[in-house]
């Protein structure tokens, strides 16, 4: 089985038999609500989703990462996880973090109180300090103010989807029950339209199990719903792929938008899980024009060090009207006037009007299930 990033899996969850002894302990301590996304990084950490990460970055953790795509000892690391506040939090050596409905759900071991100067860290982790950019916008809107220090979590948060969510003891141990030796793990934030199934049907080729994680925290706003999401894979499997060779998971992390460096976050998180392989294909988590659709697979070939999981970079994958079948720009020879690009923005405007995408870039029945799920009515074809 592969190693976790950083050789261990961390575990920062409290035991029950220690939980009475910490929650007395706690009684007295400054309690601050914080929001779902928060409390999702603290869950990850304590879980080993985000191994090596023990708590919220520091300020020299922070620049370390923004500035050499590394922890301050040298591991692979590309995306902040701090714990951010509009206003300086007044606290001590110990906060408890609480949910909205003011349970208590994790410890933080402060090491530092800081400002964050969020437009470098804008440009240093997403490539720009535009708002426009959701990913920046979410950033700003957290506040400059941040604390660092090591998570404990008492207990898992409350997720609409918590039967959908698997951590990484679990998936390894899935994993090593169905015998795979090699998984290759597959990002999505959408629906699964036909390149999304091209590249999992390379993965399928060249892994014993395909593992795929969409995300299920927060996304911009015209992103499909994280249940709508599941559903389709669900039937995907069901009806399509060999399901003995599959397992769907959901990642309850919000995404972030930062392109090449979310790629490689992304690939560090499946290689918690147990992926020996991660597919990258065009553009991955970007947004807009915000970056160059191949710079998430030459960010691979930049990084400080080997980060010990093998990359599956697929080009652009179109429907080729003259090979009559999915290819990409790699496996296809004829030019752009054969081809039908796949675009999810153009599969959810017609999905909303009501109107049938192209059988080149989704599956009828699939568009017909993403319209029924999403309550959709007057289907044109
Ligand atoms: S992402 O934000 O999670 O990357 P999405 O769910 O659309 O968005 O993509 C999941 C994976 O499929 C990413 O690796 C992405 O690069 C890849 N992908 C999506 N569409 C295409 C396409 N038309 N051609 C090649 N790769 C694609």
């Amino acid at each position: 089985m592969i190693e976790p990033h950083g050789g261990e899996l961390v575990n920062r969850v409290v035991p029950e038999k220690e939980k009475l002894k910490i929650l007395e302990e706690i009684r007295d301590l400054p309690k601050i609500t914080v929001g779902l996304d928060a409390l999702l990084d603290v869950e990850n950490i304590a879980t080993g989703v985000f191994s090596p990460i023990k708590g919220f970055m520091t300020g020299e953790e922070l620049l370390s990462v923004g500035y050499n795509m590394c922890l301050p000892d040298g591991t692979v690391w590309t995306i902040p996880i701090i714990l951010q506040f509009k206003e300086k939090p007044k606290v001590g050596e110990r906060i408890v973090l609480q949910d909205e409905e003011g349970k208590a759900k994790a410890v933080v071991d402060i090491r530092e109180v800081y400002k964050i100067d969020l437009p470098l860290i804008a440009k240093l982790v997403w490539g720009t300090e535009s708002e426009e950019h959701p990913g920046v916008k979410l950033l700003y809107s957290k506040g400059e103010w941040a604390v660092g220090g090591d998570v404990w979590l008492l207990e898992r948060i409350n997720h609409p989807l918590r039967d959908w969510i698997l951590e990484p003891e679990e998936t390894r141990k899935i994993f090593e029950y169905r015998g795979w030796k090699t998984v290759v793990g597959f990002q999505t934030r959408n629906a699964p339209h036909k390149a999304h199934e091209y590249l999992q049907r390379i993965g399928l080729e060249v892994a014993d199990g395909l593992f795929i994680n969409p995300v299920l925290g927060w996304r911009k706003s015209d992103d499909f719903e994280p249940q709508t999401i599941l559903t389709a894979y669900e039937y995907l499997i069901n009806n399509y792929y060999p399901k003995k060779r599959v397992l769907l998971s959901g990642l309850a992390t919000a995404m972030r938008y930062a392109g090449p460096r979310e790629a490689v976050f992304h690939a560090l998180v499946r290689k918690n899980f147990g992926c020996t392989h991660f597919i990258v294909g065009r553009d991955h988590a970007g947004v807009g024009n915000f970056y160059d659709p191949y710079e998430a697979h030459r960010i691979f070939d930049r990084l400080p060090k080997d980060i010990g999981i093998e990359i599956i970079r697929v080009s652009a994958v179109f429907y080729c009207k003259n090979c009559d079948c999915m290819a990409s720009e790699k496996s296809c020879g004829h030019g752009e006037e054969e081809r039908v690009y796949v675009s999810m923005t153009k599969i959810r405007d017609m999905l909303r009007k009501g109107v049938l995408p192209p059988d080149e870039m989704i599956r009828r029945d699939i568009a017909h299930l993403l319209m029924d799920v999403q309550n959709l009515t007057n289907i044109h074809s």
